[in-house]
């Protein structure tokens, strides 16, 4: 039987495509569509360099292919005619697929947002214009909407975990009560891998076996910064405040309209009930690291 043939637009170097090219490599062949070359790609993929913003320019990419899946968008955010010109990109990329008998796109999608997020953040509304037209296009798709992901080369955990180590205090933005549910990238990977297979479709929230508020997932990091670190405690105003201050000096570590996702308490829903793995826990992954 002829392999099966992916398109993985983003590639598998990054959070979320490092998690999924470890869960679909050697019974796929894939073909990566990104900028830079990847060693931690090599001989496992056909490497195609190119920007997502251009893709639609290259209908040959999916030639002989069966399945696309999208990994990548941009975090920063704005503006809107990037987002503009990539979800035009895209489609173009999926009428190139239509033509050419591509059967499946699957789309790491985000979580709802509040909706003066949605309407106003040209991050989400080209993101979601994008999907719902890829909603209409007759493939077969899946969106698979993460909550943050935690991965070796992570910007949550490990950002965190080194502020915290280097300032030994840390911002507790208002009381900590918002939620988050850290899913492990192979996790969201392996999901991918179960929409390959046509075990997993229309649009599926992801979240980690456990549930943290804040103020938890900010307790359980301390435990694993041998020094003494201290909450700082904030209102939500302030700490927009410095947010907005401190993305105007050029330090993104997060962005206004993250923080603003993150306290709207819309990150903590559960992992998906779908049969067949137990997800990895932030916990265990912590550990791992402790003894590394
Ligand atoms: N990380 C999270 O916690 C999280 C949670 C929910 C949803 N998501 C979604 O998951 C997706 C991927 O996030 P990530 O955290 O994996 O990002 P990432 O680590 O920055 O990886 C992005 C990948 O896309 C490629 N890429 C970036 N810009 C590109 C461009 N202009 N053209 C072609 N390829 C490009 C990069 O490779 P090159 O540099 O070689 O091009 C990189 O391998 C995004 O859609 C994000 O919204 C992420």
């Amino acid at each position: 039987m002829p392999a099966h043939k992916v398109l993985l637009m983003g590639g598998g170097a990054g959070v979320v495509g490092s998690g999924v090219l470890a869960e679909i490599a050697g019974r796929y062949e894939i073909r990566s569509y990104h900028r830079t070359p990847a060693p931690s790609e090599r001989g496992k993929v056909e490497f195609v360099s190119g920007d997502v913003g251009e893709v639609g320019r290259f209908p040959e990419l999916v030639r002989g292919v069966d399945s696309i899946v999208n990994v990548v968008w941009y975090r920063q955010p704005g503006p809107d005619r990037l987002f503009a010109r990539t979800e035009a990109s895209l489609r173009a990329l999926v009428s190139a697929a239509q033509a050419a008998g591509v059967e499946r796109f699957v789309q790491i999608s985000l979580p709802p947002a509040t909706s003066r997020l949605e309407s106003r953040t040209p991050y989400l509304y080209h993101k979601r214009a994008f999907e719902k037209e890829m909603g209409a296009s007759g493939l077969k798709v899946t969106l698979l909407q993460p909550s943050a992901i935690f991965a070796p080369q992570d910007r949550l955990i490990h950002v965190m975990l080194d502020l915290m180590q280097r300032h030994r205090r840390f911002p507790l933005f208002g009381d900590g009560g918002y939620h988050l549910s850290p899913i492990w990238h192979q996790d969201v990977g392996w999901l991918v891998g179960e929409a390959l297979e046509d075990r997993l479709s229309g649009t599926v929230l992801a979240g980690g076996p456990q549930r943290y508020t804040y103020l938890e997932l900010l307790e359980l990091l301390q435990r694993y910064v041998p020094q003494r670190v201290k909450l700082v405690r904030v209102s939500l105003p302030t700490g927009r405040l410095a947010v907005q201050f401190f993305n105007a000096l050029g330090w993104h570590v997060l962005y206004t309209y993250e923080y603003d996702w993150l306290v709207s308490d819309l990150l903590g829903f559960a992992a998906p009930s779908h049969p067949g793995r137990e997800f990895r826990t932030l916990e265990s992954f912590l550990e791992e690291g402790r003894h590394a």
